[in-house]
């Protein structure tokens, strides 16, 4: 390790201990890729991006395609190890000491995904063959909910986001864009983890569905969740915003 992430890594964990609502510390992130396919060419996604987030708030990232918006949504939830900088997060489902996961075991990523770390991407990884309701409920039963009560929750969520009750026991991969997204909503949304990562949740819906997902977004912030967001449209981000980080392309050489 580095001797810079050490410093950044004390002067994390004290911020975590003086301040209960702090749930993830990113500090100085960056991002490169190497094209090894293609002569070794390097990009560079994201350039020295710090961002603290408090419980109850929820920072929209804004800047153009391309800017690293979903790049750093990857790094936050561990998908791809940031090139620079350290990302933390308060493990809430330990004893709320900060995890420093660009430095963490894989086993330590996945607990923190199982009961501290929700991600929605744009678009579900369809899991073949299992239903939707099952699909739904499976993040609250991974947290030891009993599995009538996880399903009924995935019931009311679902019909919640108007999935019609005859979809309920078929698998997604035949469901159109919207129907599958917001099954996607759904599941990363139900079993009401203290972070939420969210990458343009609502961009396949029409304008009342849309709704419904900011109003559940709302309602997860107020409850006292930390939310990092992306969306594309200016309504939701007014909804759902309590701030905003403007990323913009590093400079390329
Ligand atoms: N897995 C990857 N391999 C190579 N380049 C990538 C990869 N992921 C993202 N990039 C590049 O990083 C830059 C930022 O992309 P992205 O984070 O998707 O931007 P945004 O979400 O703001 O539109 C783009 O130039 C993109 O091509
Ligand atoms: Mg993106």
């Amino acid at each position: 390790m580095r001797s810079t992430d050490v410093a950044i890594d004390r002067g994390a964990e004290r911020a975590f201990s003086d301040n209960a609502a702090l749930m993830l510390r990113a500090a100085g992130i960056g991002k490169s890729f190497t094209l090894h396919g293609q002569g070794g060419v390097r990009i560079d996604a994201l350039a020295d991006v710090s961002l603290d987030v408090q419980r109850g708030e929820c920072v929209v990232l804004v800047g153009p395609s391309g800017a690293g918006k979903s790049t750093l949504l990857r790094c936050l939830y561990g998908n791809y190890l940031a090139s620079t900088g350290s990302i933390a997060i308060r493990d809430t489902s330990d004893q709320g000491q900060p995890v420093t996961i660009t430095g963490a075991e894989p086993r330590d990523v996945l607990r923190l995904r199982r009961g501290v770390v929700g991600y929605v991407s744009q678009f579900l990884r369809v899991i073949p063959r299992v239903p939707t309701l099952a699909l739904v409920a499976e993040p609250l039963v991974l947290r030891g909910v009993a599995e009538h009560e996880a399903n009924a929750r995935a019931a009311a969520l679902l019909a919640r986001l108007n999935v019609p009750e005859r979809l309920w026991p078929l698998a997604p991969a035949t469901f159109s864009g919207g129907e599958q997204q917001r099954v996607n909503i759904a599941r990363g949304l139900i079993a009401g983890h203290a972070l939420l990562l969210l990458d343009e949740p609502t961009a396949s819906l029409d304008a009342e569905n849309r709704d419904v997902v900011a109003d559940l977004i709302v309602e997860a912030r107020e409850r006292g969740a930390a939310i990092v967001g992306i969306f594309h449209d200016e309504e939701t981000r007014n909804k759902v915003a309590t701030r905003r980080l403007e990323l913009r392309p590093p400079l390329r050489h």
